[in-house]
C-alpha cells in the first residue's frame, strides 16, 4: 500500500466525528441503497443521478425501488423532511460534502470495459468537492481502477492531491438485491481499502457508523478490487458446474436436486442451482474483468473463461431441451415463466429470459412471457404480462425460468391447467411442485427419468 502519512489533511486517528454531510452518486439499487443508509443514520444526503426522470420520480416521492424494503421509505422520509436532496447537478452535488460515495454502472460490452460513468462521475465530483472530503468508489470495477482512473480524474479536475488534500477509498458493494439494506447494515462485513493508511481510516470509520457488522480492511486499492470480483467468479463457476452436474444427473436417470441437497449436507461443499443461464448486471460481467487484466500478463484463466461459455450457452441449450421431442408448429404459442434475472427483483439486466425469447421469436413462435414485477420492457418482438392466466393461455410450450416465489405456490397440474391442453412444461428453476408420478411431458431441469 502508498502510504504516506505525512502528507494527509489532517491524522485520521485524532479525528472522531462522522460525516455531517453526504453525497452519493448514482440513484440506482446501489446508491439509493447507500443514501438510504445514511439517512437512516441521520446523515444529510445528496442523491446525485444524471437521469433526470429518476430525480424527478424520487423527489416527487414515488416508490422507485420497490423490491428493496426499507430503501424507498427512508428516501421518501428524508425527501420530505429535507435531509436528502436529490439532484442532477453532478457538477455541484459533491460541494460542502464530508463524503462522497459513487455507485454509478460499470460494464462489459462486445469485449470493451465500460467505465465511462466512473470516469465522468469523478470528473463532477473533483469538481465540487471539498478539500479534506473521503471520495470512495463503490462500483466493481477492474483492479486499478481507483488508482489509475479515478484519482487521476478527481486530481485533474479539483486540482488537489489525492492523500494530501483528499481521501481515497475502494469499498465494494455486496448487497444482494431484494434485501440490499439489509446486507449493507447488517448481514455483511463492509470491505474497505484506502489510497493511503489515513484514507483507509476515514473510510473505515465512516461505514462502521452504517455496516453494523464491522469492517474488513484491506491491504490495497487493488486487493479490494479484486475480492468483489473473485465473489462473483466463484458464483459463475459455481454456476456453470451445477448445470454441467444437472446435465450429468438427467443422462444418468438422477435428481439433481435431491443429489445438490445431501452433497450440501457437507460443510465443504457449496453447489449452486442450475437454471437456464446467468444474468443481472454483475456476475456475466465480473469474470471479463479479471479475464482482461490477467490477458495483460498472459495468463490464461481457462476455468474462468469456460465457466462463462457454459453459462452463455445455457439458455440455448435450455431452450432446445425444451422443443425436443414437441410437435410444435411456427406460430404455435411458448410461455416464458419470469423476466427477472433473478427470484423477487425487478431486475432484468441481462436476462437469460431474453435469450430463451430470442431462440423462439427466431423460430417464429409466438412468445409470452410473464413476470409479476416486470412491466415493460425495452427489447421487443413478444408479449409481456403480469397475468400468469394470460402468459399461459393457449401456451403449447412452457418454461419456468426465473425462481420468482409466486412459482413456488404452483404444481404442474396448476401450470398445465392454465396452458393448452397436453402443454410440455420444463422447470429450469427446480420450483413447481412436481406430483408423483410426473406426466411425461412434465420435465425438471437435471432431473433424469430411470430406465
Ligand atoms: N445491483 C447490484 O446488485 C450490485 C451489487 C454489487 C455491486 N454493484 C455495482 O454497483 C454498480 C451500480 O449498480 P446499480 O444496480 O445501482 O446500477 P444502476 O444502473 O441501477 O444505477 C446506476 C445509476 O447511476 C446513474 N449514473 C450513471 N452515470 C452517472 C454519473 N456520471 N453521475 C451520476 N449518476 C450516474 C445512472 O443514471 C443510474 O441511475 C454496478 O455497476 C456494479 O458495479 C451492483
Amino acid at each position: 500500500m502508498n502510504s504516506n502519512r505525512s502528507n494527509v489533511v489532517m491524522d485520521e486517528r485524532s479525528d472522531k466525528s462522522g460525516p455531517k454531510k453526504i453525497s452519493v452518486y448514482g440513484a440506482g439499487r446501489v446508491g439509493a441503497t447507500i443514501a438510504a443508509a445514511w439517512l437512516r443514520a441521520g446523515t444529510n444526503v445528496m442523491l446525485a443521478d444524471i437521469d433526470v426522470s429518476k430525480v424527478t420520480r424520487i423527489e416527487s416521492g414515488e416508490s422507485v425501488f420497490r423490491d428493496e424494503p426499507g430503501v424507498d421509505e427512508a428516501l421518501i422520509k428524508g425527501v420530505r423532511s429535507g435531509t436528502c436532496i436529490v439532484t442532477s447537478d453532478t457538477k455541484y452535488a459533491a460541494s460542502g460534502c464530508d463524503g462522497v460515495f459513487i455507485a454509478v454502472p460499470s460494464g462489459f460490452r462486445e469485449g470493451k470495459i465500460e467505465l465511462d460513468a466512473v470516469r465522468s462521475a469523478a470528473r463532477d465530483v473533483g469538481s465540487s468537492m471539498k478539500r479534506g472530503a473521503l471520495v470512495s468508489l463503490e462500483t466493481s470495477v477492474p483492479p486499478g481502477t481507483t488508482r489509475k482512473l479515478l484519482v487521476k480524474e478527481l486530481e485533474h479536475s479539483s486540482g488537489m492531491k489525492a492523500g494530501t488534500d483528499f481521501y481515497v477509498a475502494y469499498s465494494p458493494e455486496r448487497i444482494f438485491e431484494g434485501r440490499a439494506l439489509h446486507d449493507l447494515e447488517e448481514n455483511y462485513q463492509k470491505v474497505v481499502s484506502g489510497i493511503n493508511e489515513a484514507s483507509l481510516e476515514k473510510a473505515a470509520k465512516y461505514y462502521s457508523i452504517i455496516a453494523k457488522k464491522g469492517i474488513i480492511k484491506m491491504s490495497s486499492l487493488e486487493a479490494a478490487e479484486t475480492e468483489k470480483l473473485f465473489e462473483g467468479i466463484y458464483r459463475d463457476v459455481n454456476i456453470a458446474l451445477s448445470n454441467e452436474l444437472a446435465k450429468y444427473c438427467e443422462a444418468s436417470g438422477l435428481d439433481y436436486w435431491e443429489v445438490r441437497s445431501a452433497a450440501n449436507s457437507q460443510p465443504y461443499s457449496h453447489l449452486h442451482k442450475p437454471g437456464a443461464g446467468v444474468g443481472g448486471a454483475c456476475i456475466p460481467v465480473y469474470p471479463w474483468f479479471i479475464i482482461y487484466e490477467a490477458d495483460r500478463v498472459r495468463l490464461d484463466l481457462e476455468l474462468v473463461r469456460t465457466a462463462r461459455k457454459v453459462n452463455d450457452s445455457q439458455p440455448e441449450q435450455v431452450a432446445a431441451a425444451a422443443l425436443a421431442d414437441t410437435d410444435l408448429q411456427p406460430g404455435d404459442r411458448v410461455a416464458i415463466l419470469g423476466l427477472a434475472f433473478r427470484g423477487d427483483v425487478d431486475d432484468d439486466r441481462f436476462s437469460p429470459s431474453y435469450s430463451l425469447v430470442n431462440y423462439f421469436v427466431a423460430k417464429s413462435f409466438a412468445v409470452t412471457v410473464h413476470d409479476p414485477y416486470i412491466s415493460k420492457s425495452k427489447p421487443k418482438g413478444f408479449s409481456l404480462t403480469s397475468s400468469i392466466e394470460q402468459a399461459l393461455h393457449g401456451a403449447k410450450l412452457v418454461i419456468v425460468a426465473t425462481d420468482h416465489s409466486m412459482y413456488r405456490d404452483l404444481s404442474f397440474s396448476d401450470v398445465a391447467g392454465m396452458a393448452s391442453p397436453g402443454s410440455k412444461i420444463l422447470d429450469a428453476r427446480g420450483v413447481l411442485k412436481r406430483p408423483n408420478p410426473m406426466n411425461e411431458k412434465w420435465k425438471v431441469l437435471g432431473v433424469g427419468s430411470r430406465g
